[in-house]
């Protein structure tokens, strides 16, 4: 994933001497509360760090440092990554966006000003037909923002404490939406 650049932020890839600013970040208990209930360690954000940069790697998107412009400080993280949704009785293949800030920065739309660009990104660049994103239900912050970024929240069709917010890419036409047309292949 390219650079993207707002009004007051930079959103770039990762670099190695990220990880304690990041650990830092994700240590805070509020972060954490609603999944999975409890900070992460040092390790975990490790793991974490290079799971989500070799989802990046190989899927060309992934998550993204979000970096304030006006003194250079990575002050959350945000991005995009499959997920396998499940709908019970069959499941779907979806992006999804994902999001987190430094506890000290809540409240200043910065989550929403990266979110913006995420999906004009996604829907423009990527050429994305639908953008996904989940959360639990007593997750009000993350409700809300969903609600910012333009998103339709329905409760997750197999765990109804969680909310699945999604935005359709309204640069795509009806060709997007229909199923492929297979020729049989002549031998
Ligand atoms: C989810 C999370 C990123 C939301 O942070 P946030 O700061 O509330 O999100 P936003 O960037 O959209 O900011 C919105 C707030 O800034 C205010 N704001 C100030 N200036 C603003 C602006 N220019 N634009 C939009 N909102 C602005 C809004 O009024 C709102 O405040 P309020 O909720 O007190 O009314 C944050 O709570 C978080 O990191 N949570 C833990 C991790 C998490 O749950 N991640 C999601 C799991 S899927």
């Amino acid at each position: 994933m390219k650079q993207l650049e707002t009004e007051r932020l930079i959103l770039r890839p990762f670099q190695d001497n990220d990880l304690d600013r990041i650990y830092a970040i994700l240590s805070h208990p509020d972060i954490w509360v609603h999944d999975p209930g409890r900070p992460r360690t040092f390790e975990e954000t490790r793991s974490f760090l290079i799971f989500k940069d070799g989802a990046y790697h190989n899927a060309r998107f992934g998550q993204m440092a979000v970096v304030r412009k006006s003194d250079e400080a990575i002050i959350g993280y945000c991005g995009l990554q499959l997920l396998l949704l499940d709908h019970g009785i069959f499941k779907s293949p979806e992006v999804e966006m994902f999001f987190a800030l430094d506890r000290a920065e809540w409240g200043q739309g910065y989550i929403s000003e990266a979110g913006h660009e995420i999906i004009r990104y996604g829907f423009e660049d990527l050429r994305l037909r639908r953008i996904v994103s989940t959360a639990a239900i007593e997750n009000r912050r993350s409700i809300n923002l969903m609600r910012r970024l333009g998103m339709h929240l329905v409760s997750d069709p197999f765990e109804p404490e969680w909310v699945v917010g999604s935005i359709e890419n309204p640069l795509l036409h009806d060709e997007a939406t229909t199923p492929l047309t297979l020729t049989t292949v002549q031998e």
